[in-house]
C-alpha cells in the first residue's frame, strides 16, 4: 500500500460510523478500549448473521438443541474448565510509559515502540496474564461471591449437559448450540471488531461417542459444514481457508484445532472461526469438580461413558466485520465512481428501499406509501426514502448494501405497468408487476 492511502479496514470503520452500523462504545465519555456499540444498521446486519447461524446449525436440524445460558458463572466453573489457570496470554510492560502489550504480537510491539520517537523502548520480562473478567455478586463486601463474566459461551452448555439429557432425552450424537456475549480482558484490543473485550460468539457443542474413528468423521464433517456456512455470507472461494493449529498453538482443552481464516485486505490471514476437538475434557472436569455424574448411558450397547465434544465456535462480530470487508466494493457506474456493499440479500440490513420518483407529486408519494406498507408487512427490513434525487438515493442504498430499490413512477399509476426494481450490483432496472412484487423481492 502507498503511504497516505486509506486501507479497506479504515474505510469500513468510517462507513460504520457515518452510516449507523457501529460506534465506539460510550463515545461521548471518551470511549472504552475494545468496546463497541451497534447502531441501527449494524444491529440488523448482526441479527441477520445470527439468525442464519441459528437456522443452519440449530433450527433446521433434528440433532441439535438450542439454549441460552447466563453470562455470570461462579469461580468453580472456570476452575473446572481450566480457564482460571490456563486462559492466559503473555504480557510485557514498556519500561518508559508502563503500557502493557501482548508479548506474542510483533505488530503491537512495533506499533507501541513507534509512539516513543525519542526514547529507545525496553520491555519487562514476559509474564502470564489471565483474560477472565472478574466481578462480585452480593450486598456486602464480606459475603460477596466472586464470579466471572464468561470467557467463552461454551461452559454454559457443558454445565447444562445433564439438564438437556434429562429433559429432552436425546440420543448420541447430538448437539447443543447457543449465541451470546463473551468477555475477555484482552491486553491489546485492536483492529476494530477483530479483538474486543466484549464480543459475541455463536457455538455448537456436538457430543459424540468416545471413539477415534467417530471423532475424525465428525470433526471433518463439522469443519466443512462451518466453512460452507461461512461461504453463505457472500465470501469468494479464495477469501477463506482452513488452517490446522500447531500443537503449541492449541487451547488447553483441544486435542485438535482448525481455524477458518479470512484473507483480510492489507492485513493477511486472520481467524474467523475455530473448530475444536475437545474430547472429554469439559464433561470430565465438570463431573470431577461438581461431583455430578455427567456420563451418558447408551441403551443399545449398555455402556456408560463420558461423551466427546466437537466444537464449532464462531465470532459474531468478526462475522460482521469480515462480511463487510469482503462485501466492500468500489467501481464505476454510469461514468461515476461509487462504493457499495455486495451483501447477500438474506443478511443485508435493509433488503428493500421504496421510493416515489418525485417527492413533490402527491399521487406518486401516495402510491409509494401504499406499496411500501404492503411490502413491509411481508419483508420487515424495508425502508421508505424520498430524500434528495433518485441518483442520490441509489448511492445511499448502495453504500449500506440494499439489494433492491423499488421506484414508483408515472407509468405505475397511469398505465398500471408495475414498478421498477433496480439491482444493486449491476445497477440494472426491470419492471415488475405489482402482484408479483413481494415474491420477486423475497427471492434471492
Ligand atoms: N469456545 C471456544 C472458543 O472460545 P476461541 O478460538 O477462543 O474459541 C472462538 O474463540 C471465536 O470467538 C474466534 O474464532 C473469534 O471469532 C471469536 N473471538 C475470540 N476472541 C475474540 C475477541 N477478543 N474479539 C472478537 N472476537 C473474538
Amino acid at each position: 500500500m502507498k503511504k497516505n492511502e486509506v486501507n479497506v479496514m479504515e474505510k469500513i470503520v468510517s462507513l460504520c460510523k457515518r452510516r449507523g452500523f457501529i460506534f465506539p462504545g460510550s463515545e461521548i465519555y471518551g470511549g472504552l478500549a475494545g468496546i463497541y456499540d451497534y447502531g441501527p444498521l449494524g444491529v440488523e446486519l448482526r441479527h441477520n448473521i445470527k439468525q442464519y447461524f441459528w437456522n443452519k446449525f440449530i433450527a433446521e436440524r433434528d440433532d441439535v438443541y438450542g439454549m441460552g445460558a447466563a453470562i455470570l458463572m461462579p469461580e468453580r466453573v472456570w476452575e473446572a474448565s481450566g480457564h482460571t489457570e490456563l486462559f492466559t496470554d503473555p504480557l510485557v510492560e514498556c519500561k518508559v510509559c508502563h503500557a502493557r502489550v501482548r508479548a506474542d504480537q510483533p505488530d503491537a510491539i512495533a506499533e507501541h515502540e513507534a509512539t516513543h520517537k525519542k526514547e529507545k523502548v525496553e520491555w519487562s520480562e514476559p509474564r502470564v496474564f489471565n483474560l477472565l473478567v472478574e466481578s462480585k455478586l452480593g450486598a456486602s463486601e464480606d459475603t460477596a461471591t466472586k464470579v466471572y463474566l464468561r470467557g467463552e459461551i461454551t461452559q454454559g452448555v457443558h454445565v447444562n449437559f445433564k439438564n438437556v439429557l434429562d429433559s429432552m432425552h436425546p440420543k448420541l450424537p447430538f448437539g447443543i448450540g447457543q449465541i451470546g456475549k463473551a468477555f475477555r480482558n484482552e491486553i491489546t484490543p485492536r483492529d476494530f471488531l477483530f479483538r474486543q473485550r466484549e464480543f459475541e460468539q455463536m457455538e455448537l457443542q456436538f457430543y459424540i461417542k468416545p471413539d477415534e474413528a467417530e471423532g475424525m468423521k465428525q470433526f471433518e464433517y463439522w469443519k466443512q459444514f462451518a466453512l460452507d456456512w461461512y461461504y453463505g455470507l457472500g465470501f469468494k472461494k479464495e477469501s477463506l481457508r482452513l488452517r490446522q493449529h500447531a500443537p503449541d498453538e492449541r487451547a488447553h482443552y483441544a486435542k485438535d484445532a482448525w481455524d477458518i481464516e479470512f484473507n483480510v485486505p492489507d492485513m493477511g490471514w486472520k481467524e474467523a472461526w475455530g473448530i475444536h476437538h475437545r474430547g472429554d475434557w469439559d464433561l470430565k472436569r465438570h463431573s470431577e469438580f461438581s461431583k455430578v455424574d455427567l456420563s451418558y448411558y447408551d441403551d443399545e450397547t449398555k455402556e456408560r461413558f463420558i461423551p466427546w465434544d466437537i466444537e464449532c465456535s464462531g465470532g459474531v462480530d468478526r462475522g460482521v466485520l469480515f462480511t463487510m470487508l469482503e462485501a466492500y466494493t468500489e467501481d464505476e457506474l454510469g461514468g461515476e465512481p461509487r462504493t457499495y456493499l455486495k451483501l447477500p440479500a438474506h443478511i443485508a440490513p435493509v433488503r428493500v428501499a421504496v421510493f416515489p420518483l418525485l417527492k413533490n407529486k402527491p399521487e406518486l408519494v401516495a402510491k409509494a406509501r401504499e406499496l411500501y406498507a404492503m411490502i413491509k408487512k411481508e419483508i420487515p427490513n424495508t425502508n421508505f426514502d424520498d430524500n434528495g434525487n433518485i441518483g442520490k438515493r441509489y448511492r445511499r442504498q448502495d453504500e449500506i448494501g440494499t439489494p433492491y430499490c423499488v421506484t414508483i413512477d408515472f407509468d405505475t399509476i397511469e398505465q398500471g405497468k408495475g414498478v421498477t426494481v433496480r439491482h444493486r450490483d449491476s445497477g440494472e432496472q426491470e419492471r415488475v408487476p405489482e402482484t408479483e412484487l413481494v415474491s420477486f423481492l423475497k427471492k434471492g
